[in-house]
């Protein structure tokens, strides 16, 4: 047992709704409206349909993690988040290789926009460190960051929360050592999920919902494992149920 009832196990699942239209990622919401559980809108749906799919999301009571990751000028930034807090999201992100100014510039934009009157609640804003699709192999030899993952993940991790960020998307591997450079009250995010014997796909740096879970984890974004299964609402409550060990 992991002490996680499966109600607390749902809030913190962020469902990547990976799909190349509203219909269809909205046929996928339906199925687990009323769980508790976020819905990670990318760069697939986003592109495709827009403000209006958030809104719809957001009016069927799901809180909404925006995965823009905003990577660009910090006048460009500032001005994307006060677009966004207009949007009403509850969480978005930026890449923190952007460095501090362009990070701060994201929080100035919020400031900004809450400052109008733009929506009810600020949004969090946290920062990208490697895709957990990067190995050490692409981060040294293309990249060109020498160590190791997790040194760069953790110097990203210090930037951002000095930046004033409320947390970082990394790998669920990476969250003790991020927690104990930055606090635990510092936020991660964790793709890279997978049920044990679950295909891997493009992800490099992967652990299972139990394992992520155990490491301290605050919120797990999982995306394929649901959105790929014959029955998506039997694929997350199995997830669940592994993730509160019950
Ligand atoms: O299908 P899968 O579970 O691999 O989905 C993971 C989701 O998390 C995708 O939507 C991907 O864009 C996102 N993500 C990631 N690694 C990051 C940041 C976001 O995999 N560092």
């Amino acid at each position: 047992m992991t002490g996680l009832s499966l109600q607390d196990a749902a809030a913190k699942v962020m469902v990547a709704l990976d799909k190349p239209d509203a219909e269809g990622a909205l046929r996928l919401a339906s199925q687990l409206e009323g769980t508790g559980c976020w819905m990670k809108v990318g760069l697939e749906l986003y592109y495709a349909a827009g403000p209006s799919v958030v809104r719809e999301l957001k009016s069927r009571g799901f809180k909404v993690f925006l995965d823009v990751k905003m990577h660009d000028i910090p006048n460009t930034v500032r001005g994307g988040a006060r677009s966004i807090t207009r949007l009403g999201v509850n969480l978005f992100n930026v890449h923190a290789a952007g460095g501090i100014a362009m990070m701060k510039a994201a929080t100035e934009g919020v400031a900004e926009a809450m400052a109008a009157g733009a929506a009810d609640n600020a949004p969090l804003i946290i920062a990208v460190t490697q895709l957990t699709s990067t190995n050490r192999i692409v981060l040294n030899g293309e990249i060109g960051i020498p160590g190791s993952i997790e040194e760069a993940v953790v110097r990203y991790a210090v930037l951002a929360r000095d930046a004033g960020l409320n947390g970082v998307v990394a790998s669920p591997l990476e969250v003790a050592a991020i927690k104990a450079a930055c606090g635990s009250d510092f936020l991660t995010v964790t793709p890279g999920i997978r049920p044990r014997g679950a295909d891997a796909g493009d992800q490099s740096r992967i652990t299972t919902p139990r394992e992520a879970v155990d490491g301290g984890t605050d919120y797990l974004v999982i995306g394929r494992p649901i959105t790929e299964a014959a029955d998506p609402s039997k694929a997350f409550h199995n997830l669940l149920k592994e993730m509160s060990g019950s």
